[in-house]
């Protein structure tokens, strides 16, 4: 989704801008623009496509001279992306500029209204009323004006406002999507996330959802939309520059599958201390745990995934009923949720809308809320009553990798955890499957090690119109992300079925040469998985198996097999899924995709 960023300080500000919006390439866009300040001056530019245009069209800043300014990446939803399209919008008597990420919904009625009033709109988007709305509301006052237009928008928003009156002065805003202030000395920034600024600063401040921030070069005051100040803490960013660049590696995607081990360890160990599950400083009491009839696992894509995956594991261990819901049917779903039900929410970002709402929507029906995040100070990791982070690290490939293997880790320990309070597993049993998850890193790195040849699978698969993959119980979760994984990197068409289901309908759809990817991992239930595979093979399909190293029978059946390491079943999905993503990203290589940035995709889905 769009990427904001500005700053005002004593450099140049253009350079700094267009490296920003470099680091948020990974949130998916189709146009780019810079608007920079110098004395009374705005000079404004943007084009479609990469920001390579945008910094051919600069000069890479050079051609756009000032110490203030904003800048931005617009993913198009009102509009095509076109260089008008495109961010900063200015207004017609060129004080304001704008740069916006969000939806304006009530934006129909604003332009008519405007337009009414004489203001004259140059683009088709929604965030063209904003400066317009500036213009008309301008009493000679930045802060207030930009309140005071702020107050008639609907919907979400990250702004970020210059003026030409008010020179070496940036105004951000904050209402629904993500929005950061980076602190510096002598200069000062704001940005979608922190990834823009960590080179630049680690000291964060987070904005809330109806948060100001006026930010000059010596000063950032934070405020509400009563233009009282606001004290914020300003907080420390931990990681290395290093852990969101690519390192050596061709794709920050194949960087990422080879980073799982190590984020799954991150993950898991600090939770376990003296052969006890510690879940952060988190406190869930046994009395509600007792009282909980339900839980409900929401989230979108990858994470809604992981959720079917981790359902597993809470069943067999809790015996408490588990729904999976995606987040965006669960909002409007008028969903049975009271006091008695625990959401479990998953999200890489932290941001994504239509999780966020359906959140709001349970919160307000009674159910409490407990959010497995990646990224820290998110506004899912705020809005929940326990917060679990994953740690997985910077994650920047718009196909999640490493970020659904760590929501698949925590789910395993908060299955055991819950198991344990409620005393629904005894001790032995316990402290065996405890060792099971801290066994997971290194089946990670083995499954990554055990084939070196899926590369070449790659290049007998990456032809096919379609691909199924099909699985039973925790086969069938994994199938759901792999199918997922290939179809969005690699363009092809890819559906994940339950290996049962395909004599229900599917099986029409087999015939000569289709490749089938079989997960064969769940012993409990193989010899029905193999019968399945043996009915699409009386049908001319090829058949790739993936399967545990001793499984001879699914060698002798399938065309081509993979293996991963035996792990306890439950916990197998963290395993199973990471030669999928390998042979999605070897696939999606042979086909010369851009595998980082898949088209369409963004990485951060912060409008519904
Ligand atoms: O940031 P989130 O985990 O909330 O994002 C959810 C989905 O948008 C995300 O998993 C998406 O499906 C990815 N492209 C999958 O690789």
């Amino acid at each position: 989704m769009c990427g904001i960023v500005g700053y005002t300080g004593m450099q140049e500000a253009a350079p700094i801008l267009l490296d920003g919006l470099k680091k948020l390439e990974y949130r998916g866009y189709d146009s780019a623009g810079i608007a920079v300040m110098k004395d009374e001056v705005i000079c404004v530019s943007k084009a479609s496509g990469r920001i390579a245009n945008l910094c051919e069209k600069t000069e890479d800043g050079k051609a756009v001279p000032g110490c203030t300014g904003i800048g931005h990446t617009r993913w198009a939803t009102h509009g095509a992306p076109t260089d008008t399209n495109a961010h900063p919008h200015m207004s017609n008597d060129g004080k304001f500029v704008v740069v916006h990420n969000g939806i304006i919904e009530n934006y129909v009625t604003l332009r008519e209204e405007l337009i009414a009033k004489g203001y004259r709109f140059d683009s088709q988007t929604d965030t063209e009323v904003i400066v317009h709305l500036l213009e008309m509301y301008y009493d000679g006052n930045l802060k207030r004006t930009v309140i005071k237009a702020s107050s008639r928008l609907q919907g979400s928003y990250a702004l970020g406002v210059v003026c030409t009156d008010e020179p070496g002065k940036v105004i951000a805003a904050r209402e629904y999507s993500p929005l950061i202030i980076g602190v510096g000395i002598g200069e000062n920034y704001f940005a979608s996330d922190v990834t823009a600024l960590v080179s630049y600063t680690r000291n964060i401040i987070y904005l809330e959802d109806g948060e100001f921030a006026e930010i000059t070069k010596d000063d950032v005051n934070v405020f509400d939309g009563t233009g009282h100040t606001i004290n914020k803490k300003i907080n420390r960013i931990t990681w290395d520059i290093q852990a969101a660049e690519k390192g050596g590696y061709e794709h920050f995607m194949l960087k990422e599958i080879m980073e799982q081990p190590g984020a799954v360890k991150a993950t898991i160990t600090p939770r376990i201390k003296d052969g006890d599950i510690v879940l952060d400083d988190m406190d869930i009491s046994e009395e509600y745990l007792k009282g909980i009839n339900k839980i409900i696992i929401t989230a979108c894509g990858s994470a809604y995934y992981a959720g079917c995956a981790g359902k597993y594991a809470i069943e067999s261990l809790c015996r408490i009923p588990v729904q999976t819901e995606l987040a965006s049917e669960l909002r409007y779903s008028n969903p049975i949720i009271d006091e008695h039900t625990m959401l479990i929410v998953l999200s890489q970002s932290g941001e994504t809308a239509d999780t966020i709402a359906a959140m709001k929507e349970c919160k307000a029906r009674g159910a409490k809320l407990m959010a497995i995040v990646n990224v820290v100070g998110s506004t899912i990791a705020k809005l929940a009553d326990y917060t679990i982070y994953t740690w997985a690290g910077p994650e920047i490939a718009v196909a999640t990798t490493k970020g659904y293997t760590t929501q698949v880790a925590v789910l395993d320990l908060v299955a055991l955890y819950i198991a344990k309070k409620l005393g629904r597993i005894d001790e032995a049993e316990f402290n065996r499957l405890l060792d099971e998850v801290q066994r997971l890193p290194k089946a990670i790195q083995d499954a990554l090690d055990m084939n070196p040849n899926i590369s070449s699978l790659a290049k007998k698969y990456h032809k096919a119109k379609a691909l199924f993959f099909i699985g039973r119980n925790t086969d069938y979760a994994v199938a759901l992300e792999g199918a997922l994984k290939m179809k969005e990197i690699s363009y092809i068409h890819a559906e994940s079925y339950a290996a049962g289901e395909l004599k229900h309908g599917t099986i029409a759809l087999i015939e000569d040469h289709q490749p089938v990817i079989s997960l064969c991992c769940n012993k409990s239930i193989l010899e029905k998985t193999m019968s399945n595979i043996v009915e699409v093979k009386a049908r001319g399909a090829e058949v790739l198996a993936v399967t545990v190293k001793d499984n001879q029978k699914i060698v002798s059946l399938a065309d081509d097999v993979i293996y991963v390491p035996e792990t306890e079943t439950i916990f197998s999905a963290a395993v199973e899924i990471v030669p999928l993503q390998m042979l999605a990203y070897y696939v999606a290589k042979e086909n010369g995709c851009d595998i980082d940035k898949p088209k369409n995709l963004a990485k951060s889905v912060t409008v519904e």
